[in-house]
């Protein structure tokens, strides 16, 4: 049996395979479908420190090969999170990463200094790229802001820090290598690509919120080319792959490029199942290559 489990610095998971957040709910909703203890990861829906409402609908539309949301981080708020969920998710018997956003670094520093006390998570992830929420990408966009607020988080929180970048920038590389000046154990490439839809004939967006974010498949090409050139560029940074995988392939070619883990995420959308099997296809996967662990067929790409 090939060695499934994957270190990126301190996060530590027994395989490769988690669910992305904002795909996956609390965990309650998906519990039908996926054997929780089987993942590598849960990284629940997006908390901040006061409840938000959200964006006004229609907040999804169907594109061609995509998703297109404008959610808003809709939540209930921190305090809410630790009393309604957390002990649901840390008794699933798999690794769990709070995502966490801010309207600023100090309001990232408070929650994560918070979080950091609590018994059961085993990460946070910056969602320092949110394209749908006012401020939510100029965090991401800007390698100074990026360091800045990973080095503080690192400073007032003992648990392993993931940064999730966004694509909506000319250099990714930049933003990766501010992450781990900072101290980000790993980064999850990449967040969602702004884009808009439109119903032509009433001359409006269909969005409420006019601009969303583009995942799923027609994102994938774009995120491997990125997770290519930070693997690449920025050695020692763990990359947490997530853009549009709905097959083992597509987790291979992730992998293949010099991710260490992947996310699912719309695909949960429309096949909630394939989290959980994707991980024993995995398993059968480096097995049929004769790999006796899922760290030998990282980074493997053979280029020009
Ligand atoms: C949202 O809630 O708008 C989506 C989350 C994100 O893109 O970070």
């Amino acid at each position: 049996m090939p060695n499934l489990a994957v270190e990126l610095n301190r996060l530590h998971l027994a395989n490769p395979i988690l669910v992305a957040s904002g795909t996956f709910g609390y965990a309650r909703e998906m519990a039908a479908f996926v054997p929780f203890s089987k993942l590598g990861g849960i990284v629940p829906k997006t908390i901040t420190a006061e409840p938000r409402r959200g964006n006004p609908p229609p907040r999804t539309v169907e594109t061609a090969s995509g998703l297109l949301n404008s959610i808003g981080l809709d939540n209930d708020g921190l305090e809410t999170f630790l009393a309604k969920h957390l002990e649901y998710l840390v008794g699933l018997g798999t690794k769990v990463i709070a995502n966490i956003a801010g309207h600023d670094r100090e309001e990232f520093l408070q929650m994560s200094g918070r979080l950091g006390g609590i018994e059961g998570l085993s990460g946070i992830e910056l969602n320092i790229s949110c394209p749908n929420v006012s401020g939510g990408v100029d965090f991401g966009v800007d390698p100074a802001r990026t360091e800045a607020i990973v080095r503080g988080v690192r400073e007032v929180c003992g648990l392993p820090i993931v940064a999730k970048l966004t694509p909506n920038v000319t250099d990714i590389v930049a933003i990766a290598q501010a992450a781990q000046s900072g101290g980000a154990d790993a980064v999850t490439l990449t967040n969602t690509f702004q884009g808009m839809a439109i119903d032509w004939k009433h001359r409006k967006p269909i969005l409420g919120n006019v601009i969303g974010g583009l995942s799923g498949p027609a994102i994938k090409p774009i995120v491997l080319r990125m997770v290519y050139q930070v693997a690449r560029r920025v050695p020692g940074l763990p990359i947490i792959a997530v853009g549009g995988i709905g097959s083992l392939n597509d987790v291979m070619e992730f992998l293949v490029a010099g991710a260490s883990a992947v996310q699912i995420g719309t695909a949960n959308f429309y096949n909630p199942t394939l989290a959980g099997k994707l991980v024993d296809e995995l398993d059968a996967a480096l097995a049929s290559e004769g790999l006796a662990s899922v760290r030998e067929i990282v980074g493997t790409l053979k280029t020009p």
